[in-house]
């Protein structure tokens, strides 16, 4: 099975013309709280284990899609034209070569991303779901959820969580080509839940999270131990947000994020997305709860670190980070 298989068998025949003159999609971003980190099919992006996310409300991608007037694709992210040689145009026209109407057909995709790219806060998460929801309405093709998250699985594997706001489960799946690995979102609220975004370094990262997560599956002897864990940390979360425990959930998501970090730092060649401020960041997190105050973090294949914690605290967050960015995914759902 190759990625043209699954776009095959989703889309109906009788819709591979565009049927508008735009299409478009948003998506936000989403913070894994269970990490995807490990693939049993690299060309399909099918994940070792199950893994849960909290999206980031307004915090995502908007994209608009209509045809090209010249012979190539172009890319203009936040007002600029991206150059078609970086990875970041390739990887979208690679994923645009699934939907072409015929070989000689390019599409002109506008998108403006209010998260930073590349520092470990899931642009390509809502950037692909965006681009999935633009194509459905360019094209008309009318999909239902479960067949969206496939697709916006192709272009990254977090984005097939991406379409959705509030907690979003993505089930890893048995099947070969990938049909029962797809996102559903939980039907719980946790109105009075906090996210910080706690920004150390908008550099690009050296190491994408793609290769970086092949290293670790292949190199890791700590790599073994990552599927029991992640199974652990499903279940305490799916009690965490059941009760609204926020104790269990920081605990739960901190753990699972410094397993993934130990099968990176346990690789061969070793590798580290953390930076000197990230550590003294953790240890002021952890020196804040040794104080009494239920405050947790997570961090995803960068230096940027996401505080969890409930509205209770949010003055002491503010004071403790004083340029944190603070997120409340339930705000309108
Ligand atoms: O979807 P990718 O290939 O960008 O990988 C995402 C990996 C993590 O962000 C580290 C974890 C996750 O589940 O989002």
């Amino acid at each position: 099975m190759n990625q043209m298989d699954i776009v095959n068998l989703l889309i109906p025949h009788d819709r591979k013309m565009p049927a508008k003159m735009e299409g478009h999609g948003y998506a936000p971003s989403n913070i894994a709280l269970a990490k995807y980190w490990g693939k049993r099919n690299k060309t399909l992006n099918l994940p070792i284990t199950d893994s849960l996310s909290i999206s980031l409300f307004d915090k995502g991608t908007s994209t608009s899609i209509e045809a090209s007037p010249y012979t190539h694709d172009m890319v203009i992210l936040n007002d600029r034209e991206i150059d078609s040689d970086t990875l970041f145009a390739q990887r979208i026209s690679h994923l645009l070569n699934l939907f072409r109407p015929d070989p000689s057909f390019y599409f002109k995709i506008t998108t403006i991303n209010n998260i930073p790219s590349a520092a470990g806060l899931a642009s390509s998460a809502s950037g692909f779901a965006a681009l999935i929801l633009a194509l459905n309405d360019f094209f008309q093709w009318e999909l239902d959820d479960k067949s969206l998250s496939i697709l916006a699985r192709l272009g990254s594997g977090s984005a097939s969580r991406s379409l959705w706001h509030g907690f979003v489960e993505w089930h890893a799946g048995v099947s070969e080509d990938g049909m029962d690995s797809y996102a559903e979102k939980l039907p719980y609220q946790w109105p009075s839940l906090r996210l910080g975004i706690l920004i150390i370094s908008n550099r690009e990262k050296n190491i994408t999270s793609r290769e970086g997560m092949n290293r670790s599956q292949q190199t890791s002897p700590f790599y073994s131990a990552w599927p029991t864990q992640v199974a652990q940390t499903m279940e305490k979360l799916h009690t965490a947000i059941k009760t609204k425990d926020i104790e269990l959930l920081g605990s739960a998501a901190e753990q699972n994020a410094l397993a993934m970090h130990a099968t990176m730092l346990t690789s061969s060649p070793a590798f580290c997305y953390w930076q000197t401020e990230t550590l003294s960041q953790i240890q002021k997190i952890w020196q804040i709860r040794n104080e009494g105050v239920p405050l947790y973090f997570t961090e995803d294949a960068g230096p940027n670190l996401k505080l969890l914690f409930t509205d209770e605290i949010s003055d002491i967050v503010r004071s403790e980070f004083r340029d944190v960015e603070i997120i409340a995914p339930f705000h309108l759902s």
